[in-house]
């Protein structure tokens, strides 16, 4: 394999060389072409992730097994145990004996031998066998190509009681609603395609996983999630326990939509009493999920992420920090967003300053603020003749 040595936060890594893996005719990398997997672009996420890591950490004071299952260079697994404080080990899997390889050349260079644990099995394999006593993980890193449910039940069964599940999903077409057919057979879910589909796709995942987990007994609480360009990433934590799996299986429902007027209504637990017909417009509705109608984000860990990037201030310190403002302040706000274009668009007329809106809608003492997800979202439970008078007031 042609490789190359790069920096990436604090660890050195060999990586296919980016240049040589390039698409016959094109000058751009691309990371499927490479034998192992490794793509620049998501080195922000990965940062992301140490935060995340650090902050849960640093709350929950505990030396952290960590596993990373799907490794390709190893960069997640290695960055863990280079950038989190406390790790007690990490395992780094990949079933391509090439990554494995690469892995072991890239722990090496760290110097990470006594931190470390390599294997080459199939990562459902892998985490089967580590799925009893203190064999078990306190995080698990699930990065695949496309989804990553076909992990979640053996993660589940490999994560100690309280631990941290870290999935990312690139399939986003299906959970987007570009695909429904596809979305509803890896996932049980109807997606469909709206202007908050980003958030959908995030709920979709989790509304997934919280069923899994409650097969098993287990409570899902969503500490931080994120939507960032081609993929969506959430931070999970798992507790064993039958009551608390029973309360979290109440954060499932549908969300009830109307294309034609952007109504929109969440519907906990229950699905029969929906009237299918918009009170708006008199439109069919469309029902999507079932997915997870419960918080997203988690407030009181955002402001400990704040803090711990405060004391670390890596490389990506502006970035993640713009991040988490937006997201801190979406954090408290109802599930789903509009996008005010499409308002103005059914007003026929043109699009008043965000800013504007948000305040006046706060002035009536509605919940409102921007979102990460678009970056003309706006978040707010004003009903939605109140949103459309306030727009139109804000020209
Ligand atoms: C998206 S890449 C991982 C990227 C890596 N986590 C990073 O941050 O650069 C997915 C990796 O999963 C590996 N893989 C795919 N299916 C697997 C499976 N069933 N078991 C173990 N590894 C698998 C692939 O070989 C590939 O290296
Ligand atoms: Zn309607």
């Amino acid at each position: 394999m042609k490789v190359k040595r790069i920096y990436e936060g604090k660890a050195q890594l060999f990586i296919p060389d980016l240049d040589y893996y390039c698409k016959v005719g094109s000058a751009k990398y691309e990371p499927s072409y490479a034998p192992v997997f490794y793509n620049p672009e998501m080195a922000f996420g990965r940062s992301l992730s140490i935060l995340v890591l650090r902050t849960y950490q640093k709350i929950f004071r505990k030396k952290l097994h960590i596993c990373d299952a799907l490794a390709g260079t190893g960069v997640r697994g290695i960055r863990y145990s280079l950038e989190v404080p406390g790790i007690q080990r990490t395992w780094l899997n990949d079933k391509n004996p090439l990554a494995v390889e690469l892995i072991e050349r890239n722990i090496r260079l760290n110097l990470l031998e006594h931190l470390s644990v390599i294997s080459c099995l199939d990562a459902n394999l892998m985490l089967l066998k580590n799925s009893y006593g203190d064999l078990r993980f306190d995080v698990i890193d699930i990065d695949p190509f496309g989804s990553p449910i076909n992990f979640v039940e053996s993660s589940i069964h490999a994560i100690k009681d309280g631990g941290l599940l870290c999935l990312t999903a690139t399939d986003i077409p299906p959970l987007y609603g570009k695909y429904p057919d596809t979305c509803l057979r890896r996932y049980s879910s109807i997606s469909y395609s709206t202007e908050f589909s980003h958030e959908l796709a995030i709920r979709i995942l989790v509304g997934a996983v919280a069923r899994k987990a409650a097969q098993l007994d287990f409570s899902c609480n969503v500490l931080f999630s994120h939507y960032t360009r081609h993929y969506i990433r959430v931070y999970i934590t798992l507790r064993r326990s039958v009551r608390r799996a029973d309360e979290s299986l109440k954060n499932l429902g549908y969300i009830v939509f109307c294309n034609n007027c952007n109504y929109r209504m969440i519907e906990k637990s229950s699905f029969h009493h929906v009237s299918l017909i918009c009170p708006f417009c008199g439109t069919l509705l469309k029902p999507i999920g079932p997915l997870w109608c419960g918080p997203i984000f988690n407030k009181s860990f955002l402001k400990n992420m704040e803090n711990v990037l405060l004391q670390y201030q890596p490389e990506e310190y502006s970035k993640i920090k713009r991040l988490l403002k937006f997201i801190g302040e979406e954090a408290d706000g109802p599930p789903t967003f509009y996008v005010i274009d499409k308002l103005t668009k059914r007003l026929k007329v043109s699009s008043p300053k965000l800013k504007k809106v948000i305040e006046q809608l706060q002035a009536l003492g509605f919940f409102a603020s921007r979102t990460h997800f678009h970056p003309k979202g706006l978040r707010t439970n004003a009903p939605l003749k109140v949103l459309y008078d306030v727009v139109r007031s804000s020209l």
